[in-house]
C-alpha cells in the first residue's frame, strides 16, 4: 500500500476540526451575539457606527463571532442602496506599537484586490520604518476616506500593542477632527483583561462605547460545541460516549476555551485514526483522549524548555522532584534551595536567586508551571506548582537528562504520578 492513500476510518473532513474553520452557527453565544448585533445595528441605518470592544480569554469565540456577524451585516447591507459597508480586518499579532498597526492597516487596504473591501487602492505599500507616525496616520485617513461609506476597522488581538495605544484614540476621533466623510467604526478585540484595564482613560471613553465580555465556556457548553463539530468532521458512531465529555471537562477545568477543547479532540482523533490505519478498531476511546492530553502537555513542556538555558532546565527538574515528593505548590525560596543542590549534583554552579525567579516566571508564561498566589495568611509570597502532568514533564525532561526513573519511582511511591 502506498504512503498516500485516501482511506480514512474515523475522519470524514479534517478541515472541520481545524481552528480556522468557520462553523455554520455559533453554539452557546446567543446573548453575546445579540448584544454584539445591537451594537452594530446603527450601521444598517446608515448612521455613525459605534466603537465596540470585545474581550475574553483566548478560544471563547470572539473572532468567530466577529466573522459571523460582519458577514451577516454585509449581506444585510447589500439590500440597501444607501449603505455601503466595508470591512478591514487586521490581526495585530506581531505589532507592538500603534505605529506598526497603522502601517499594517494601510498595507492591508492597499493589497491588490483586498477581499473584504470594494476598493483596491492603487497606492504603493509603505515600509514599516522611516516615516513619522503622523504621516502614516495621514495616509491611513486618506485611504479610509477613499473607500468611503461606512468602514469598520477590526483590530483583532489588539492587546499586542500594550500601552502604546495612540491609534485607539486617533482612529475613532479622525472623522470629527479631520472633517472626513467616511463613517468610521473601530472593533477592538482583546484576549487580555489587563489590556482593557490599562487603556488610557481617553481611549476607554471612545473605544469602549460598547463593551462585550465573552466569558469562558463551561463543560456543558463545550460539549455542545464539540458535538456540533464532530458530527460534521467525523463518521457516524466512531466516538465512545465518554470522549466528548472528557475533552470538555479537561478544557473547562483549565481555561474554558473551545480552542483548547477542539485541539484535544483533534489529537485524540488523530491518534485513533493512526491506530485504525495500522489495523486497530475505527473507534475513538477515552484512552485516546488521555493519551492526547499527555502528548499536548508534553509538547507544551518541550516548547517551554526551548526558552530555557540548561540552568532553567534544572529549575524545572527541581520542581518535578518536589512534585514527585508531593511538596508542591512550593515557595520560591524552598525551590531555590533545592535547585542549588540539583545544579551542583549535575556539575553546575547554581544561578543567583534572581535568575531562578526569571526562569520560574518564564515557565509560568509557557503554561508549564502555575503560579499560586498565597498572599495573606502567613505572609505575602509566591508558590509554584506544575501546570502539566508530572509524567509529561518528566517525559520531556528525559530528552535532556536521560533516564529519570528515580523520580518516577519516588512519585509512584508517593502516589503523585498521574
Ligand atoms: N460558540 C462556539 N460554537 C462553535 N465553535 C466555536 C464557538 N466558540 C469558539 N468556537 C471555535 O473555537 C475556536 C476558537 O474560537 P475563536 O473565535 O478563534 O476564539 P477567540 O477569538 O476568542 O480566541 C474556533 O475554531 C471556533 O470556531
Ligand atoms: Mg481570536
Amino acid at each position: 500500500m502506498g504512503r498516500f492513500t485516501r482511506e480514512s476510518f474515523i475522519i470524514r473532513d479534517n478541515d472541520v476540526l481545524r481552528d480556522d474553520y468557520q462553523p455554520e452557527t455559533l453554539e452557546e453565544r446567543d446573548a453575546e451575539l445579540d448584544e454584539y448585533a445591537a451594537a452594530l445595528r446603527p450601521v444598517i441605518q446608515g448612521w455613525q457606527p459605534n466603537n465596540v470592544f470585545l474581550y475574553g480569554v483566548t478560544g471563547v469565540g470572539k473572532t468567530a463571532a466577529t466573522h459571523d456577524l460582519l458577514k451577516e451585516l454585509q449581506e444585510s447591507a447589500d439590500q440597501y442602496d444607501d449603505v455601503d459597508v466595508n470591512i478591514i480586518e487586521l490581526n495585530c499579532t506581531g505589532c507592538n506599537t500603534s505605529y506598526q498597526v497603522a502601517v499594517n492597516l494601510v498595507n492591508e487596504i492597499r493589497k491588490p484586490n483586498h477581499p473584504l473591501t470594494n476598493v483596491s487602492s492603487s497606492r504603493a505599500p509603505i515600509s514599516e520604518t522611516g516615516y513619522q507616525q503622523k504621516r502614516v496616520f495621514r495616509e491611513l485617513y486618506a485611504d479610509l476616506e477613499d473607500i468611503g461609506g461606512t468602514v469598520l476597522v477590526v483590530l483583532d488581538e489588539i492587546d499586542n500593542i500594550g500601552s502604546d495605544d495612540d491609534i485607539l484614540y486617533e482612529l475613532p476621533r479622525a472623522r470629527s477632527q479631520l472633517d472626513l466623510d467616511v463613517k468610521l467604526g473601530v472593533i477592538g478585540i482583546s484576549n487580555d483583561f489587563k489590556f482593557r484595564d490599562n487603556l488610557s482613560p481617553k481611549v476607554k471613553d471612545t473605544l469602549c462605547e460598547e463593551e462585550i465580555l465573552f466569558p469562558p465556556y463551561d463543560a456543558g457548553e463545550l460539549q455542545n460545541i464539540l458535538r456540533e463539530r464532530a458530527e460534521i468532521a467525523l463518521y457516524d458512531d466512531v466516538l465512545e460516549d465518554d470522549v466528548i465529555p472528557l475533552c470538555a471537562a479537561f478544557s473547562a477545568r483549565d481555561s474554558g476555551s473551545a480552542r483548547q477543547a477542539l485541539r484535544l479532540l483533534r489529537k485524540a482523533v488523530d491518534i485513533a485514526e493512526s491506530e485504525a490505519r495500522a489495523g486497530g478498531d475505527a473507534f475513538v476511546t477515552e484512552e485516546h483522549v488521555r493519551e492526547g492530553e499527555f502528548q499536548i502537555q508534553r509538547q507544551q513542556v518541550v516548547e517551554g524548555m526551548h526558552s530555557l538555558t540548561q540552568h532553567g532546565q534544572h529549575v524545572l527538574l527541581t520542581v518535578c522532584q518536589l512534585a514527585a515528593r508531593g511538596e508542591t505548590p512550593e515557595r520560591t525560596k524552598a525551590i531555590y534551595r533545592r535547585y542549588q543542590k540539583v545544579a551542583r549534583k549535575n556539575g553546575q554552579e547554581p544561578l543567583k536567586r534572581r535568575r531562578v525567579h526569571d526562569h520560574l516566571s518564564d515557565l509560568n508564561l509557557h503554561g508549564v508551571l502555575q503560579l499560586v498566589d498565597s498572599s495573606g495568611g502567613r505572609g505575602n509570597y509566591n508558590e509554584y506548582d506544575l501546570d502539566v502532568s508530572l509524567s509529561s514533564a518528566l517525559d520531556a525532561l528525559e530528552s535532556e537528562f536521560g533516564d529519570l526513573e528515580g523520580i518516577r519511582e519516588l512519585a509512584k511511591k508517593n502516589g503523585t504520578l498521574d
